[in-house]
């Protein structure tokens, strides 16, 4: 099985260490293309990967094809490709917004698309993914898309209808994380610690909790709780996110977002 890349940026490193982590492929069966021979040069030179200018050249050798080009560059990249996709290739596009149906309108046949949304945190093989068919991808394929997925985390199938929203609750939710944790360490320096251990602090504090609860499987309200104290410092704090409409604004973040993505 050869595994063809076309653009070889973050999201695509992160994938490839996933699937080369998990002994799914050897480097040499993966092939990638990118706009410029510097990127292909220095992604070949750490993974071992087989790279070609062409992305017609890689789209013909893959057996499965994974698109991580820029939604802006997508129709480029389709037509370039169209001629070389034929009913037995997967292609899996991991660009935002662009659906099945969208991207098949390139091809003048049946084609097979799995489309994804991972995220950043892919880059440490903790990425949170979504993907969806389209109606000619197997029960098979399907198995052999979300292997290659769940090799950077966590993978799950949802609905074509569903992908604005996990752009918006996983796609793009770390840079409100990061922001949240940018937040919390400045508040510690402004009380006097060290910036690099105020940063330390505020996400392992972030990490520990997503885990605390994933693992233990409770409601995020119980273990809300659990830290406020009757008459402590937690309560305090938290009453003074709810006078600032702390929920409100994360829930209208996400939903720009996800309106945002239904217009692209
Ligand atoms: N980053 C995220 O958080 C995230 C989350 C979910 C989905 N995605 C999706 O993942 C996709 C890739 O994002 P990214 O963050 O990996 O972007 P990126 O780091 O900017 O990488 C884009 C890659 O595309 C290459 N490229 C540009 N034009 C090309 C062309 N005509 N032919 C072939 N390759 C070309 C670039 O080549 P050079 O390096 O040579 O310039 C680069 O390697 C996007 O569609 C995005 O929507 C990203």
């Amino acid at each position: 099985m050869v595994i063809g890349f076309i653009g070889l940026g973050n999201m695509a490193k992160a994938m490839i260490s996933g699937i080369l982590k998990d002994q799914l492929v050897n480097p040499e069966d993966i092939i990638g293309s990118s706009a410029t021979q510097e990127t292909m040069d220095r992604v070949s030179s750490e993974y071992g990967i087989r790279t070609n200018v062409s992305n017609k050249a890689v789209a013909s050798a893959a057996d499965i094809l994974i698109l991580a080009v820029k939604p802006l560059t997508l129709p480029v990249v389709l037509e370039e490709i169209m001629d070389a996709i034929d009913e037995n290739k997967l292609i899996i596009s991991v660009a935002a917004g662009k659906t099945t149906k969208w991207i098949s309108q390139y091809f003048s046949r049946p084609v097979k698309i799995v489309r994804c949304m991972p995220n950043t945190p892919a880059l440490v093989q903790e990425g949170c993914s979504a993907l969806c068919r389209n109606e000619n991808v197997t029960d098979e394929d399907l198995r052999t898309a979300l292997r290659i997925i769940a090799s950077f985390g966590t993978a799950e199938v949802v609905n074509e209808n569903l992908m604005d929203v996990v752009g918006g609750v996983s796609g793009s939710s770390p840079a409100y994380v990061f922001m949240f944790i940018e937040a919390m360490a400045d508040a510690a320096v402004k009380g006097g610690m060290q910036r690099k251990q105020a940063y330390r602090f505020a996400a392992q504090t972030v990490m520990g909790s997503a885990r605390l609860m994933l693992e233990s499987g409770r409601h995020p309200a119980e273990l809300k709780d659990m830290v406020c104290s009757p008459g402590g410092t937690t309560i305090e704090g938290l009453e003074v996110l709810e006078q600032n409409g702390f929920r409100a604004a994360v829930m209208e973040a996400i939903g720009a977002c996800v309106e945002k993505s239904k217009k692209l």
